[in-house]
C-alpha cells in the first residue's frame, strides 16, 4: 500500500502541500493533475522519501514511512521514480551503465543486468541510440532513457512525473502501451502530467490538486465532467469529454473507440 495520510510539507515557511490523504494502491494507474506549481512533484518526492512532510505520513505498506538509509534503499526498489527532468536521474556517460546500476547496486546477476537492460530499451524504443553519449541526446531520448532506468527495477509502484513531455507523438504511445504492460503484471502506475487527454485515456482514478490541496477526486468520467471544478484547478476538459458534454457524443474513453463508435451509428441522408 502507498498512500499519504493528511500529508503537510512546507518549503521554508511556505506551504506547499496542504494535508493530503490520498491512496494510490486503490487502483492500477492513479492521475494526478492541477496548474503549473500545485505540488506535483513535491509528491512525488514526498512519496519516495527524497523529502520529508513536516506533518502527517506517508503510508507504505500499512505503515508511516521509516526515513533510515536501510528502509529508503528498500523502498526504492519497490516504488520507482522517472522524475521530470531526466538530467535528475541520469549519472552515468554511457547508457548500458546508467540503466544497470541500480541493479548493480543491489546485486542482481550480471546475466539478469543485460536481459533487463536489453528489454526496456527495446520498450522505450532506444536500441537506435543506445551507444550515443548521454550528453549527446535529446531530451527526449534521454528522457526514454530515464524511463527505462526506472523500468529495469519492476517496481511494485511506479511514479512518472511528466513522462510524455518532450516525447514525440510515437513516444506517446508507447508511453501508454508500456503503462498498459506494466498495469497487467500487476504493478501500480501514479502518472503525473499536463497531456489531460492522456490522463483521461489511461487513468483508472484521477487526483485534482489545486495549491496544494485536493480538489476533487474519483473515476475519470466523473471528475473531468466537473467542468467548473476543472477550470477552477486552471485545466481543460479532455477532448473526449468536451464532445459528449457540448455535443452529446456518447462518452469515450478513448480515440479508436470514439470512432469506431461513429461509424457504427447510421448515417442520416442530408434533405
Ligand atoms: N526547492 C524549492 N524551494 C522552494 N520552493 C520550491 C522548491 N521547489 C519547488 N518549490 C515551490 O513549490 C511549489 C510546488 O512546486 P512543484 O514543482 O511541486 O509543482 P508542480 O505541480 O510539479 O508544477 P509543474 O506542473 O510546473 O511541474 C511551487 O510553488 C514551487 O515554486
Ligand atoms: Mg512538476
Amino acid at each position: 500500500m502507498l498512500a499519504t495520510d493528511n500529508l503537510w510539507f512546507r518549503y521554508q515557511d511556505e506551504p506547499i502541500l496542504k494535508g493530503l490523504s490520498l491512496d494510490f494502491s486503490r487502483q492500477p494507474v492513479t492521475g494526478l493533475v492541477g496548474a503549473n506549481g500545485c505540488g506535483k512533484s513535491t509528491l512525488f518526492m514526498n512519496l519516495s522519501g527524497i523529502l520529508r512532510p513536516q506533518q502527517g505520513t506517508v503510508q507504505w505498506q500499512g505503515k508511516p514511512l521509516d526515513y533510515s538509509k536501510r528502509a529508503l534503499l528498500a523502498l526504492r526498489q519497490q516504488v520507482t521514480t522517472v522524475f521530470q527532468d531526466p538530467d535528475q536521474q541520469i549519472f552515468y556517460t554511457d547508457i548500458d551503465s546508467d540503466i544497470a546500476f541500480s541493479l548493480r547496486n543491489i546485486g542482481v546477476p550480471e546475466a539478469e543486468i543485460a536481459r533487463r537492460v536489453e528489454d526496456a530499451l527495446t520498450l522505450v524504443d532506444a536500441q537506435s541510440f543506445r551507444h550515443q553519449p548521454i550528453q549527446c541526446l535529446s531530451h527526449g531520448q534521454k528522457k526514454r532513457v530515464a524511463i527505462a532506468g526506472a523500468l529495469v527495477l519492476q517496481a511494485k509502484y511506479l511514479l512518472l512525473d511528466e513522462p510524455t513531455a518532450g516525447l514525440d507523438p510515437a513516444g506517446r504511445t508507447q508511453m501508454l502501451t508500456l503503462i498498459r504492460r506494466i498495469v497487467a503484471q500487476g504493478n501500480h502506475v501514479v502518472i503525473s502530467s499536463h497531456d489531460i487527454d492522456l490522463i483521461y485515456e489511461i487513468c483508472d482514478a484521477v487526483y485534482v490538486l489545486r495549491r496544494g490541496e485536493l480538489l476533487t477526486h474519483g473515476a475519470p468520467g466523473e471528475v473531468f465532467a466537473r467542468r467548473a471544478l476543472i477550470e477552477e484547478a486552471g485545466l481543460t476538459q479532455p477532448w473526449l469529454v468536451k464532445l459528449h458534454s457540448e455535443l452529446g457524443f456518447p462518452l469515450c474513453k478513448s480515440e479508436d473507440e470514439f470512432y469506431a463508435r461513429m461509424r457504427a451509428m447510421p448515417v442520416k441522408e442530408a434533405s
